[in-house]
């Protein structure tokens, strides 16, 4: 069953007075608690009765909606999802068994899960027509930039599923949504290389079927290896949904509008293609690969910590994480299963990357400031080993955390409470002033 998020926050007996102090006026703002994490002031009803806006951009304070679906503590290093610890999802279920639990609230039984399986399965084809829109693409084009184009084209083929209106719709986009990010990333890759075009294979599972589509060719038999599949769905589980992240948000700021669910999935992928988010483990390669050799690491701490170097340390640092990401831990653990399944001794970055963290890690900077590795620093090396490219990396990331914004996305739709978002601003530019013609300007 669909939880269905409650119209209004769960009262509190606390409340916080606002004073403006040139007048002397108070107003008395209630609080929500929450059932983890910090408690929310209302400010609903701010505007309205004082005429103040607050004022955060970058959200650092701001809780943007209630959800019910994930949930970080940053000191702790927890992260849950529906109140299940990642560590357990990542050791115990699949990523099957995870879309369920964040689209539905609950794990499935065992015939719940084999119907979902079963109803995923079956939309994994993409439209005939839609391979069309590969060609119109460079060969060079970065598939994100692909992936942007061709799931935001999705709302012209599934014209059955744009009526967010209607709940059996809204989950029959969701569907499909996961179902076919596989197939249109596998797609965009092969493009890429020139290769044709692989076909999903349901006897498969989801994370097999992906490797299947991005690595096998029709002129030779492509054996599927379960541990890398077993890695790969690990990977799905480590990015599936992560709170109001900024891709996130992205989807339910569009979402808010009333906008079809394809095109806003597609402006979640276009936010999360930016290096400060989901491009950030194709820069921690790229930052491995510079650093080259273990020597230069110190080098490198010192421009990272340096205020005139625009140069951070790519992997390291998070918005809500001030202690170690609990899914780099577990990266960390698959990174070496990859490798010694692939056979792969020594690998030069993976050392790298291990003393790289063993500095930073010390360095009174990067303790101070709380900085710690984060999901993307162990899995470009992963990625990497398994034969992806740096392109394709942010394109995983965004297979995977597509569930994650279906779920907010279906949540903020079944919100009672739910508005189209609208910031407001902190005016600094010029007051009005008379315009002045052309022929009057210096
Ligand atoms: N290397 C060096 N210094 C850093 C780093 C870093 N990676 N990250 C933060 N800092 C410093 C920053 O210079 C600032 O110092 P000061 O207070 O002296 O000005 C302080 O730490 C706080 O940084 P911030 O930029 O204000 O923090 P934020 O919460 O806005 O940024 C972040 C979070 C993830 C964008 C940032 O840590 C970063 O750029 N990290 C590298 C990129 C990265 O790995 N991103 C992946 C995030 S995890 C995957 C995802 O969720 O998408």
């Amino acid at each position: 069953m669909t939880q269905k998020s409650s119209a209004a926050p769960a009262p509190s007996p606390r409340t916080v007075t606002v004073t403006d102090n040139s007048t002397g006026k108070s107003w008395e703002l209630p609080v929500h608690e929450a059932v983890l994490g910090p408690a929310v002031v209302d400010v609903r009803q701010l505007y309205g009765t004082t005429g103040l806006f607050t004022f955060d951009p970058g959200f650092t304070s701001t809780g943007s909606c209630e959800s019910k679906i994930t949930f970080i503590d940053g000191d702790e290093g927890v992260l849950l999802h529906r109140g299940y610890r990642i560590e357990d999802l990542a050791e115990h279920s699949d990523f099957m068994e995870v879309c369920y639990l964040l689209l539905h609230g609950e794990l499935p039984s065992a015939a719940e899960k084999q119907g979902f399986e079963q109803t995923i399965t079956y939309h994994t084809m993409l439209h005939e027509q839609l391979t069309y829109f590969y060609r119109g693409f460079r060969r060079d084009a970065h598939p994100m930039a692909i992936m942007v184009g061709v799931v935001g084209a999705l709302s012209a083929f599934y014209h059955d599923s744009t009526d967010i209106s209607d709940p059996h719709q809204r989950m029959v986009a969701s569907h499909r949504l996961i179902a076919k990010m596989p197939t249109i990333a596998a797609m965009a890759y092969k493009f890429s290389i020139g290769q044709p075009f692989v076909y999903p294979r349901n006897d498969l599972d989801y994370a097999a079927n992906f490797l299947h589509m991005t690595f096998s060719v029709p002129a030779e038999a492509y054996k599927v290896s379960p541990v890398l599949a077993r890695a790969m769905d690990r990977i799905l589980i480590l990015h599936a949904d992560h709170e109001q992240n900024a891709s996130t948000s992205t989807v339910r700021i569009s979402g808010s509008s009333g906008a079809n669910p394809f095109a806003c999935i597609a402006a979640g992928i276009a936010s999360l293609w930016g290096p400060a988010h989901g491009g950030a483990n194709e820069a921690v390669l790229a930052m491995l690969q510079e650093i080259g050799t273990k020597e230069r690491i110190p080098e490198f701490i010192e421009r990272a910590k340096d205020k005139n170097d625009p140069f951070r340390l790519m992997g390291f640092g998070h918005r809500v994480y001030k202690n170690y990401d609990p899914r780099a831990s577990v990266m960390r653990k698959s990174c070496h299963e990859v490798l010694d399944e692939l056979g792969i001794k020594d690998e030069p970055l993976l050392a790298l990357a291990m003393e790289l963290e063993r500095i930073a890690l010390e360095d009174d900077y990067f303790v101070e400031k709380k900085l710690f590795p984060n999901v993307d620093f162990y899995s470009g090396i992963i990625l990497k080993a398994m034969g992806f490219p740096t392109s394709m990396f942010t394109v995983l990331f965004a297979v995977a955390r597509t569930v994650g914004w279906v779920a907010q996305w279906k949540e903020m739709i079944e919100d009672p409470s739910q508005k189209i978002s609208r910031p407001r601003q902190l005016y600094t530019g010029h007051a009005q002033r008379d315009f002045v013609p052309l022929s009057q300007r210096d």
